[in-house]
C-alpha cells in the first residue's frame, strides 16, 4: 500500500472521501484537455458514475497493475491532487505515471507535483523494484513536460498525430526514466 509523507504532502490511498474531488476533476474540461483521449463530455459526469469508478479503485487487489493515490496537504489534510502508477509490469519491471493537481490553480506553480513525483519515483525504484518509469505527454502540455524533464526523464520518441484536439491531430511524447539514470542523480 502506498503511503508516503514528504515535506509538505501526504500521498495515500483514496477513501470514499475522494468522491467529490474526483467528480469535480472528471468534469473539468482542462483536465480532459491535458490528460484525456476521449471526446469532450456531452454532459457532466454524475456523482453516481464517479462513485462506480471510485468503487473499482477501492476494491482493487493489492497485486493489481495500477496503484492510485490521492495527494493531500500535510498540514490541513485537504485533498489537492491525484496520481497513479499505471501499467505496472512486474516481469518487465516497468510502469507509467499519471498525475494531476486539479482545478485550483493556487496549487500549481508551488512545486507540489515535483515533490510528489520525486517521492513516487523513489517508491517505484525502491519499493516496487522497477527498472523503467514511463510518461506519455501531449506536445502542448508544457507544464507536464517541464515537470518530468526536471526529474530527469528522457524524451524517447514521438507518437505523431496521436490525439485529436482543437480540430487537429497533435503529437504525444513518450518519456522515460531508467533506474540507472535515477541512481546516478
Ligand atoms: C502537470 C501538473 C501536475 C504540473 O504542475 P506544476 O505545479 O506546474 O508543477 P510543479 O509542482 O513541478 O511546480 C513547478 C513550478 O513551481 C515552482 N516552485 C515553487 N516552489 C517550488 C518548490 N518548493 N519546489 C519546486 N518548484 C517550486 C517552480 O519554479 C515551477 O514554476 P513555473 O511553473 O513558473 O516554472 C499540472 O499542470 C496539472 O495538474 N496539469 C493538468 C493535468 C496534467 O496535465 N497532468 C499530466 C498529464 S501527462
Amino acid at each position: 500500500m502506498l503511503h508516503i509523507t514528504t515535506q509538505r504532502l501526504v500521498l495515500k490511498p483514496h477513501t470514499s472521501n475522494s468522491l467529490n474531488w474526483l467528480n469535480t476533476i472528471c468534469n473539468d474540461p482542462n483536465e480532459d484537455y491535458y490528460n484525456g483521449d476521449d471526446p469532450p463530455k456531452e454532459r457532466p459526469e454524475t456523482l453516481e458514475e464517479t462513485g462506480k469508478l471510485l468503487e473499482r479503485i477501492l476494491n482493487r487487489p493489492s497485486d493489481a497493475d495500477i496503484i492510485d493515490y490521492a495527494i493531500h496537504k500535510k498540514d490541513t489534510d485537504e485533498m489537492i491532487g491525484y496520481g497513479m502508477i499505471a501499467l505496472i509490469s512486474r516481469y518487465n519491471k516497468r510502469c507509467s505515471l499519471g498525475i494531476g493537481l486539479g482545478w485550483n490553480r493556487e496549487n500549481w506553480g508551488q512545486g507540489i507535483a515535483s515533490e510528489t513525483l520525486q517521492a513516487v519515483i523513489s517508491y517505484c525504484f525502491t519499493e516496487l523494484d522497477l527498472n523503467r518509469i514511463e510518461a506519455e505527454i501531449y506536445e502542448f502540455n508544457e507544464r507536464s513536460i517541464r515537470l518530468f524533464e526536471k526529474q530527469g526523464f528522457h524524451r524517447d520518441g514521438v507518437r505523431r498525430q496521436y490525439i485529436f484536439k482543437d480540430g487537429v491531430f497533435k503529437d504525444e511524447y513518450i518519456y522515460s526514466l531508467l533506474r540507472e539514470e535515477w541512481a546516478k542523480r
